[in-house]
């Protein structure tokens, strides 16, 4: 038997084996327990010299086990090490993290600039009416603006022409005056829609940010004063401004602002398309009109107001040179502006 065990200990491959070898040749039915039992059947002058014999047998065989058991234990235990390798050297594997899109983060810039010297956010539907869209702002009903090839209409209600996507954020003008006594200085950012087909500088949705003053005395000169504080903490200190005439329903007068190319200092380059200056925005007194309109006294009160595309600022300030990556989801392009 102890030959028998000893060969099958050394073919055993596991500690289980092992056990299970242990108990056929050790247990309460194994052939050393059956020799115990019989002892006392054996003859008193060979007892002692037959017990001493079936204990060292015990023994040996324990010992064979316990062996065995020790040296697969410890593979094992190595299998088990192995198996479970954490390289504590590698760097870690952080999770990604989203950021604001370009867009959005200059959305919040402008709006910190406007807040910062006391205006106030103000918002409105997009979805809209054309009273506010355009009635309200002084627009004529044969206004160019007004056609189909330029606004989205919404088929809703008996007048086809009477609910459409905003073209603008101005009708938020109208909104807050009829609800809010002057003064007035808010900031309206949001989306607003044409009917545009997309290219380089075109998509049918994008951003605008509104401006509306209206107090005792302001004069264009406040025009001036705040849209050069503006560029100054969006673009850096340094550029040149300029206003043309303009022309735009709700103001009288109205302008045009330009900046002197960031990138070129106003030599002419290819990012302001030769001409030194970039157009960024449009602006003017508030027609005395609106004022009216929104239930103000245009004889107590006056204003200016200005339109900014906010797209318009990001592709600027960042050159990028294609107004639709602004709305294509693709990462490469957005993960630079994190
Ligand atoms: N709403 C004009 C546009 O979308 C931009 C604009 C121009 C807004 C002059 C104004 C303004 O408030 O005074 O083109």
């Amino acid at each position: 038997m102890r030959a028998r065990v000893e060969a099958d200990l050394a073919a055993a491959e596991t500690v289980a084996a092992v056990d299970s070898i242990a108990a056929d040749a050790l247990g309460p039915s194994s052939p050393v327990a059956e020799a115990r039992r019989g002892l006392r059947d054996v003859d008193e002058a060979d007892r002692a010299a037959l017990g001493k014999a079936i204990a060292e047998i015990a023994a040996a065989v324990e010992a064979a086990v316990d062996a065995r058991r020790d040296v697969l234990a410890a593979s094992e235990r190595a299998d088990r090490l192995s198996a479970d390798r954490v390289d504590v050297t590698l760097p870690g594997r952080r999770p990604p993290r989203g950021a604001a899109h370009l867009v959005m983060q200059v959305w919040d810039e402008i709006v910190d600039i406007f807040t910062s010297i006391g205006y106030t956010v103000a918002s409105g539907p997009e979805v809209e009416t054309a009273y506010y869209n355009f009635d309200a702002l002084n627009t004529p009903p044969a206004h160019p603006a007004r056609l189909e090839s330029d606004t989205l209409y919404v088929d809703y209600g008996d007048d086809p022409e009477g609910v459409l996507l905003r073209t603008q954020t101005s009708p938020v003008q109208a909104r807050w005056m009829e609800s809010h006594d002057p003064p007035v200085y808010i900031v309206v950012p949001g989306r607003v829609y044409r009917r545009d087909a997309m290219d380089a500088t075109h998509t049918p949705v994008f951003h605008q940010m509104e401006g509306l003053a209206v107090d005792d005395n302001l004069t264009f000169a406040d025009l001036k004063g705040t849209l050069r504080y503006f560029t100054d903490q969006f673009f850096g200190v340094g550029a040149r401004r300029r206003f043309l005439p303009s022309f735009f329903p709700f103001t009288e007068p109205s302008a045009e602002m330009s900046m002197s190319c960031h990138v070129c200092d106003g030599s002419g380059c290819r990012t302001c398309g030769g001409t030194g200056w970039i157009e960024l925005l449009g602006c003017g007194v508030v027609d005395p009109n609106v004022l009216a309109t929104a239930g103000y006294d245009p004889d107590a009160v006056s204003g200016f107001a200005f339109g900014v595309g906010i797209d318009r600022l990001a592709m600027i300030r960042y050159d990028i040179p294609e107004l639709r990556y602004l709305f294509d989801a693709d990462l490469r392009v957005l993960e630079q502006y994190r």
